[in-house]
This record gives structure tokens, C-alpha cells and sequence, in this order.
């Protein structure tokens, strides 16, 4: 199945500035339907959660929709869905939970080819806790993530398996679930950074064995908001630091304070502008809409990427970084002769948007040898992104040859 992206652009007022948005991996555009939810919640009043009055009683809709839609995204149960500001801030609130609960000599296993989000939390609780901190590496010829390795680095003594689902610059997607199993299998529970992962295909939390999921709706199309999609069993089980009145229930208990009750009704607006992409379903759940419109989205961008990764591995002045098998849209690459940030500079002045730098990924772009250097130029395409976005980038890139 395949959508029209002519008509998915239509919807993005932003898009219409003139710019090649190849900066997804860092955040995506909204859709005007996303403004007009946030825009609406507004407008018909809100009030703080669990009162008497219907503002409140609004809110506390918006509040159960968006974790159904999160659920329905992933694939995940809404009883679990714990919202928050971002990533980092749910990561580091949970990685101070669950490490209040490991003991000297106990440990953790964290990638290098995770965005430092999905490491540094961890890291420094395991460090707070006496715990030993493992490392998985990355084949950097290939930027692959072995999964072998891991039946070394798991003793009976692992805690937690933190990794991504997908790296943030190199793209690779790793054999997750098969990770999972042997974490599982050793008695440790998995951390998934879904945040580069979500935007790009279906999402599976199940498949994936993740015990705890965690997403960005601002880089599919909605509002500056994270969640961690966790098993509610597991939720359960955790007893963060709290305020002594809040609720006690999950999946609120994870939660600290006031909610972004319009943003979050952006959240769910968003989920159902991803699952309206690939129209051949309309009618079904909402649930199997979202599957089959991620699975569109995923077979285009894949398509376009083929088309940006071979128009720039074929300019001899251009080195790109990993060879990935399973891999999102993202290129990160060097120009030879440009700093990578002047090679962003020069694709601004085209109009054309794009990152450089390290990209979080600072454990990955050390080992890769680029983080001093100013690291590489990362360009990356979602949905909404089409032919033209390639061919511009393509040009400017070619017209920097020696
Ligand atoms: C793979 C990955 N993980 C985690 C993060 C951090 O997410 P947040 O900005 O929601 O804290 C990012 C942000 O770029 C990311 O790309």
C-alpha cells in the first residue's frame, strides 16, 4: 500500500515555508489537525484533573484518549502508558526507581549504540547504587549491534537491559527482541528507546519483549511530549519517589505533577493522523490502521532513503557512516574538506534542513572517532518528506565536490 504524500504535505502548514525538512531525527513538523486538537481543548475550557465540574471532567477524557492512542501506536495497554516531559526526564525518573532496588555487585547493560539518553540515566544510577555497568558494542564497520554478545554480558546478576530500537544517527535498527529474550532469560528486564524507532515502521512493544517502551510524540508529528509504554504488571512492582497526596494507582503513580492537558489531546490527534496515512483501512480499529499505515510509511521512506543513500555514497567526496542490514531513514555522513556543521550552514542557505554534530550519540560518534571533529551531517526522512527533499540535498551535496 502506499499513500499520497502530496496530500500528506497539504496538511503541514509548516511545510509550506519553502524548506527541505530533512531533520526529522530531531524533531518533526504537526499537522494542522494536531494544532486544531490543542487549539480546541483550549478553546472549550479545561480545568485540573478529577474534579467536579466538566472542564475537569474534559481533561480527564483527554487525559485516558491519549493513552489508549499511545497504546494503540505501539501496541501497547493504556494502563501502562506513563506520560511525561520528554524522554530523558521519564528515563531518569525511572532509572532512579528501579535502581533504588539494586544492591552492590548487581548489574546493568547499556549499548553504545544507544543516544545518550538511554545510557546516562542508567549509568548513573547504577554508579549511585554500587552496580556494575556493562557495555555492549558496535561493529563500526557495519554500525550493527551484535546480538552474540550479549550471552557474555548477561550474568545472574543483570538487572536491566537498556537499548534502542533504533540509533538516532547511523539508523541501525537492532535485533531487539532476541535481545530481550536472553535479558529475559537471565532475569533482567529491557529498557527499549523507541524514540528513533517509532516514526519509521510499526511498533510492536510485545514482539520487541520490552518491559518498558519509550516514545517522543514530537518526533511523529505531535506535540513536545514522552512516554514510557510499560507492562502494567511491572508498574506495579515500582514505587518511584512521590508526593505523599498524589494518586498511588498506576499508571499515574510514575507521573509528577500537572499533565500538558492540551498537548495532550495534540498526542492523540497525532496517533490518528499516522493511522489515516494509508487509507486502504479506514473503518478497521484503530489499532490495525496505525499498523498498516506505519508499514506504508516505512516501504516509502525506505524507498526515497535507497534513492539518498546511493546518490550519496556514489560522490567519491562523501564518506557515510554504517552499513546497517535493518536500518530507519537516517544517513549520517561527512563532506570532505567541510567542518560538518559548515556543510549545515551551506544546506540552510539552500533551504534545506539537516543536524550535524555528535546527535546525543556520544558514546557511539567517540567510538566511531567523529565526535571531536564536529562529528558528521545527519539527514533523515519521515513521512512527509518526498523526491524533492532528496534531489535538493543530493544537489547541494554534489555541488560541494573538490
Ligand atoms: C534515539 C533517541 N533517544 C532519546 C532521545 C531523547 O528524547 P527526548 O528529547 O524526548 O528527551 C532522542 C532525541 O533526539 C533520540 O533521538
Amino acid at each position: 500500500m502506499r499513500y499520497d504524500v502530496r496530500k500528506v504535505r497539504a496538511g503541514y502548514p509548516a511545510l509550506a515555508d519553502g524548506y527541505a525538512y530533512l531533520d526529522g531525527a530531531a524533531g518533526t513538523q504537526v499537522p494542522q489537525s494536531v494544532i486544531d486538537a490543542i487549539v480546541a481543548a483550549y478553546r472549550a475550557g479545561l480545568g485540573n484533573q478529577g474534579g467536579t465540574f466538566p472542564a475537569s471532567g474534559r481533561s480527564d477524557a483527554i487525559v485516558a484518549e491519549c493513552r489508549n492512542a499511545v497504546a494503540d501506536l505501539v501496541g501497547g495497554d493504556p494502563a501502562g502508558v506513563v506520560l511525561g516531559p520528554n524522554m530523558t526526564t521519564l528515563t531518569y525518573r525511572f532509572a532512579t526507581t528501579l535502581a533504588a532496588d539494586w544492591a552492590a555487585g548487581d548489574e546493568i547493560v547499556v549499548s553504545r549504540l544507544d543516544h545518550d539518553a538511554n545510557l546516562r540515566p542508567w549509568v548513573q544510577a547504577a554508579q549511585r547504587a554500587g552496580a556494575v555497568v556493562r557495555w555492549a558494542e558496535v561493529d563500526l564497520s557495519t554500525g550493527e549491534l551484535p546480538v552474540q554478545q550479549y550471552d557474555d554480558l548477561l550474568t545472574a546478576r543483570t538487572r536491566l537491559v537498556a537499548v534502542t530500537a533504533a540509533s538516532n544517527i547511523l539508523g541501525t535498527r537492532p535485533d531487539v527482541a532476541a535481545i530481550a529474550a536472553k535479558a529475559h532469560a537471565a532475569g533482567a528486564l529491557t529498557y527499549v528507546d523507541g524514540v528513533h524507532a517509532t516514526p519509521h515502521g510499526p511498533v510492536d512493544v510485545a514482539a520487541l519483549g520490552a518491559d518498558f517502551y519509550a516514545t517522543s510524540a514530537y518526533k511523529w508529528s505531535g506535540p513536545h511530549v514522552g512516554a514510557v509504554v510499560a507492562d502494567p504488571a511491572v508498574l506495579e512492582t515500582l514505587r518511584p519517589a512521590k508526593l505523599l497526596p498524589a494518586p498511588d494507582e498506576i499508571p499515574v503513580r510514575m507521573e509528577t505533577g500537572t499533565a500538558p492537558l492540551a498537548d495532550l489531546a495534540g498526542v492523540t490527534a497525532a496517533v490518528e493522523h499516522l493511522a489515516d496515512l494509508g487509507s486502504a483501512v479506514a473503518g478497521g480499529t484503530r489499532r490495525a490502521r496505525v499498523l498498516a499505515s506505519m508499514a506504508a510509511v516505512e516501504s516509502c521512506e525506505q524507498e526515497l532513503f535507497t534513492t539518498l543513500l546511493d546518490g550519496l555514497d556514489a560522490m567519491p567526496h562523501v564518506t557515510t557512516y554504517g552499513r546497517p542490514a535493518r536500518r530507519t531513514a537516517t544517513v549520517y555522513f561527512r563532506v570532505e574538506g567541510h567542518h560538518p556543521r559548515d556543510v549545515a550552514t551551506h544546506l540552510a542557505a539552500h533551504r534545506i534542513n539537516v543536524w550535524s554534530g555528535h546527535s546525543y550519540a556520544w558514546e557511539l560518534t567517540g567510538a566511531l572517532g567523529l565526535r571531536d571533529g564536529g562529528g558528521a551531517v545527519r539527514a533523515g526522512l519521515v513521512h512527509y518528506n518526498d523526491r524533492s527533499d532528496v534531489d535538493r540535498l543530493l544537489d547541494v551535496v554534489a555541488g560541494l565536490a573538490p
